[in-house]
């Protein structure tokens, strides 16, 4: 059977760092209740003029670098982005064009925080199904250019920056000891729109709008969540949860990182950490983990990987990856 491998991964991160200490004189806060309240220490913001798809070409490119291969082998590019350039055409198709593909298929989703762990769901239903047999998959965000810079209790979470991966199709024999994507597990409700939002649009505003969140509620909705879609993709994959060695979970409280750990019973040397240095990059958070972690050289191959994420919609879901 075909299966979805990661054959590399990249990242890349704006330049520049603004520091907790920031926002204090700008806002009733503090870099002592940040730290302590989210696990958050910095972020990156991209300076003005650099886009989502300027972040996401350089992702793709160190991936491509990474992954030893160049654009002309790439069929697909799918795009997880709540922060596009425009509003058409696709950011992955202006990512495309950058690297000089001009072949195959490049397309965006749209699932807020969760989008990653769709792109990589659904591009590895596009390989599996022989739509395609490589392909560049993308989170990338710019969350500063829909912040409301009055509201304390959103502004000092988001943090702009893309990742990707590079997804081969290999034969396996379909025994979840092989490499690849074993299993996703995908989750919306829109009953939960209220918690989560942007408050502009094309069709609404006419304009770009700004986030608005109703923080911890959303909190317990992680909570209950995350750990019950990371058990439900490792049940159909087959694994039981001791035989994790990686959590890389998305980035955007460190308290709800613990809690899933917790519950999933695991330690927290086997869960990947970013967030103090990103803070909440919504979409690009779990590849920018996953980039992080290898340039580290922390998987080894063979190693049992759980990525999950939930965010606006609601909308959450888990992959597990054997790396
Ligand atoms: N500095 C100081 N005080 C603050 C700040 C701040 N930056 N932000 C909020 N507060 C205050 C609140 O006003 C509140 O004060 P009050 O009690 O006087 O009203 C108090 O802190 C507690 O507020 P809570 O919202 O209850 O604080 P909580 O412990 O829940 O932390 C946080 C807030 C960090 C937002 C948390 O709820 C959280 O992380 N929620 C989840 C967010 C998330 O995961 N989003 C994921 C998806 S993102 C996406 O999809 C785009």
């Amino acid at each position: 059977i075909r299966r979805s491998v990661i054959r590399g991964t990249g990242h890349y991160l704006p330049e520049r760092v603004v520091e907790n200490s920031w926002f204090e004189d700008k806002l009733d806060t503090s870099d002592e209740w940040i730290r302590t309240r989210t696990g958050i220490e910095r972020r990156h913001f991209a300076e003005d003029g650099q886009t989502t798809s300027d972040l996401a070409t350089r992702a793709a490119q160190a991936a491509l670098a990474n992954s030893g291969l160049s654009a002309g082998d790439i069929d697909g590019v799918i795009l997880a982005t709540s922060t596009p350039d425009f509003t058409f055409p696709a950011v992955a198709t202006m990512v495309q064009a950058n690297l000089g593909i001009k072949s195959g298929f490049a397309y965006d989703v749209q699932a807020v925080c969760a989008g990653f762990v769709f792109a990589l769901a659904n591009a590895d239903a596009m390989i599996r199904g022989g739509l395609a047999n490589r392909v560049l998959v993308i989170g990338a965000e710019t969350f500063s250019r829909i912040m409301d810079w009055t509201d304390r209790g959103t502004c000092v979470l988001f943090g702009d920056g893309a990742g990707a991966v590079v997804l081969e199709a290999q034969e396996s024999s379909g025994n979840s000891a092989d490499r690849g994507i074993l299993a996703s597990d995908l989750n919306s409700d829109g009953q939960y729109r209220d918690l989560l939002y942007v408050d502009g649009g094309v069709s609404s505003t006419g304009t770009a709008g700004q986030l608005r969140m109703q923080g911890n509620l959303v909190f317990r909705h992680a909570v209950e969540k995350l750990a019950k879609t990371a058990h439900t993709a490792l049940d159909k994959a087959g694994l039981q949860t001791s035989e994790v060695d990686w959590l890389v979970p998305h980035q955007a409280n460190l308290r709800i990182i613990t809690a899933t750990a917790q519950k999933m019973e695991l330690p927290m040397d086997k869960v990947v950490l970013t967030v103090a240095e990103h803070g909440n990059t919504s979409a690009a958070s779990i590849p920018l983990a996953l980039s992080v972690a290898d340039r580290e050289g922390r998987f080894q191959q063979g190693d049992v990987i759980v990525t999950e994420a939930i965010g606006g919609g609601l909308s959450w879901g888990s992959v597990i990856i054997r790396w």
